[in-house]
């Protein structure tokens, strides 16, 4: 990675500012730490994670040299209830990217996965610091598998992971993907500040999720039903089988068919 290329070929406020480490446990922990204390826009980026974090309290497993694990410092005027948008934003402005890099037909799965043929090329995960609730900070962590090979992923993930290199049969610039991907993401930020329609709009065409018969597990409950739509802050409405409309904030999810 070049990261004064990546500096000069990033124009907005995210990217301004980017702090490189060769290891870090996790570009989410460390941007978390310093967030009070920075500007808006600063950049995260690692070779490697140690303790890379990932949703639901799993590990991102993070491979040195080879994938992408960045983490944003975002300072939103927007409501706590509406935080998630911030993952919407990044799911759209990451599939964007990658299918202008690869032009592999890479899908967003419900909230944030980005997928192909199933399996997981990248994920988001935000974390927010709140007060009274208003967000006083976000961290926006992305991982995406650019360069890793099968056999640099513990076995247990070999069937559920993929990465571009993988399944294009290419190397791709790590430099190159982080200048599309951070110059996309200040253009979907302005835009989740001043036009959140358009983001959930753009989701919706992005996505692989709607109309598919689907498994949703939550922290208190699982259900099962044809993932109908998502709302305006980008929660999930489900079907369920005896007809009845569930809206879901928060989950992991699986498609059946
Ligand atoms: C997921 O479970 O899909 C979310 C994965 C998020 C991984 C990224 S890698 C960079 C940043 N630092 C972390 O520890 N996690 C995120």
């Amino acid at each position: 990675m070049n990261i004064e290329k990546i500096r000069q070929g990033v124009k907005g406020n995210i990217g301004r500012e980017i702090l490189f480490y060769p290891v870090i446990d996790s570009t989410n922990t460390a941007a978390f730490e310093k967030a009070l204390n920075s500007k808006e826009g600063l950049v995260i980026l690692a070779e490697s994670q140690l303790k890379g974090k990932g949703r639901l309290g799993r590990t991102w497993v993070s491979p040195p040299g080879l994938n992408i694990y960045m983490s944003i410092v975002l300072k939103p005027l927007i409501e706590l209830t509406d935080a998630t948008l911030i993952t919407i934003m990044a799911a759209v402005a990451c599939t964007i990217t990658l299918r202008k890099i690869s032009g592999l037909e890479i899908t967003i799965k419900w909230p944030n996965d980005l997928i192909f043929r199933n399996r997981k090329i990248g994920g988001i995960l935000t974390e927010l610091k709140s007060e009274h609730k208003k967000i006083v900070f976000a961290v926006l962590g992305i991982g995406i598998n650019v360069n890793a090979d099968l056999k640099d992923f513990p076995e247990d993930i070999r069937n559920i992971a993929t990465s571009l290199r993988d399944e294009t049969k290419k190397s791709f610039s790590r430099t190159e993907v982080l200048i599309e991907l951070l110059n996309e993401l200040n253009k979907w930020y302005e835009v989740l500040l001043t036009n959140r329609k358009v983001i959930v709009d753009k989701w919706k065409e992005l996505t692989s999720t709607i109309g598919k018969k689907v498994k949703v597990v939550t922290v208190q409950e699982t259900f099962e039903g044809i993932a109908q739509d998502i709302d305006e802050k980008g929660a999930l409405i489900l079907k369920l089988q005896n007809g009845e409309q569930k809206k879901i904030i928060s989950g992991d999810l699986t498609i059946l068919s």
